[in-house]
């Protein structure tokens, strides 16, 4: 049994702010940005909240699908920026999509977080455990950013995007997925239970190490994932990544020595958008009609764990 993508959506929030409003609350400039990220605006919740994006992205994904809400049988969010503890995202997109038949949970991986749930769903397809997933990255990091910190404050925005899986008669893809807790301190936000010290409620970041590791494990990532499944680089239409800077996408197609027209971007408008970045791009592509069905995608995630991961699907 393998899985298969049959819808996609996704839900960004209406405020759209360019790096030139940027450059008004911290000493930067749109020159900058641009050069070192490859970002020019980002989306920012003002009236939307992680689960009304979800659920937006998740009734669109359905509609894409032409599959009803009663037949999903699972639902699983990927966040990292949930507004409350309890009751789960997931439950909560549960309730306002009518998905009365699923199985609902969240999952916090960060930025690997959209593959890793990708990864979750597909396993319990193939295991018959469920037949119809909805796989949701959802994000309000707006709200976790330090807007007087000039090294993360450009990098992050808001949005979800959503897929429906389903299984079908095939060979399933064996995916790659690894952790770091040894250097979870490269890349935190602790704001939670804990005593925390001032600042530390944002998200705080060694940009360059994070940068280091994403160019280095990345390509990795993708070579075990091609490897595992017996297929050679030259077989893969896309590579989508997740969208954190311009320069570790080209960094990863040099390393894999693969052109860089096979790897989408689609930062300059969102910014990194943590675990919706990949399912976003995934609508964006299969709503311009860029993806054909039959190509052959690897999606490959990384961020705060650490995490990295990578996993291969036939469109
Ligand atoms: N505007 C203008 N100048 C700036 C800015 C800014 N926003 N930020 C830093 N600078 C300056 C620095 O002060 C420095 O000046 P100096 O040379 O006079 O000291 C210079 O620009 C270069 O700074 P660097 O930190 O070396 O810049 P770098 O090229 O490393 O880019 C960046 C920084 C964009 C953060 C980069 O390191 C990066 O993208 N890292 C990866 C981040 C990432 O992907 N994180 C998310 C992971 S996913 C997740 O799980 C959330």
């Amino acid at each position: 049994m393998k899985t298969v993508i049959c819808g996609t959506g996704s839900a960004i929030p209406e405020y759209r702010m360019d790096n030139c409003e940027l450059s008004q609350l911290v000493d930067t400039n749109d020159e900058w940005i641009r050069e070192r990220t490859g970002i020019q605006a980002r989306h920012i919740a003002k009236k939307e909240t992680t689960v009304s994006l979800a659920a937006g992205a998740a009734k669109a994904a359905l509609e894409n699908s032409g599959i009803s809400s009663e037949e999903v049988d699972l639902i699983i969010v990927s966040t990292i920026s949930s507004e409350v503890i309890l009751p789960c995202t997931a439950c909560e997109v549960q309730r306002m999509i009518g998905a009365s038949n699923a199985v609902c949970f969240d999952l916090n991986a960060a930025c690997s977080g959209f593959v890793l749930a990708y990864n979750t769903a597909a396993a319990g397809i193939t295991a018959g455990i469920y037949k119809t997933a909805l796989v949701i990255g959802s994000e309000c990091l707006s709200k976790l950013t330090n807007w007087k910190d000039r090294g993360t404050c450009i990098l992050f925005g808001d949005g979800a995007g959503a897929v429906v899986l389903k299984g079908e008669e095939g060979e399933g893809r064996i995916p790659f997925a690894c952790s770091d807790g040894e250097s979870g301190n490269v890349l935190t936000c602790k704001t939670g239970l804990g005593q925390i010290s001032e600042g530390e409620e944002y998200m705080q970041m060694d940009g360059q190490e994070v940068f280091k590791f994403a160019v280095r494990k990345v390509p990795e990532a993708i070579r075990e994932v091609l490897s595992r499944n017996n297929i050679g680089p030259e077989k893969v239409d896309w590579y989508i990544l997740h969208q954190a800077n311009k320069r570790i996408v080209e960094a990863v197609a040099r390393h894999l020595k693969e052109p860089i027209e096979k790897f989408p971007v689609n930062m300059q408008e969102y910014g990194n958008t943590s675990s919706a970045s990949i399912p976003v791009l995934l609508d964006d592509m299969n709503r311009t009609g860029v993806l054909k069905r039959g190509q052959t995608v690897v999606i490959a995630g990384f961020g705060a764990g650490l995490t990295w991961c990578a996993s291969m699907l036939e469109w």
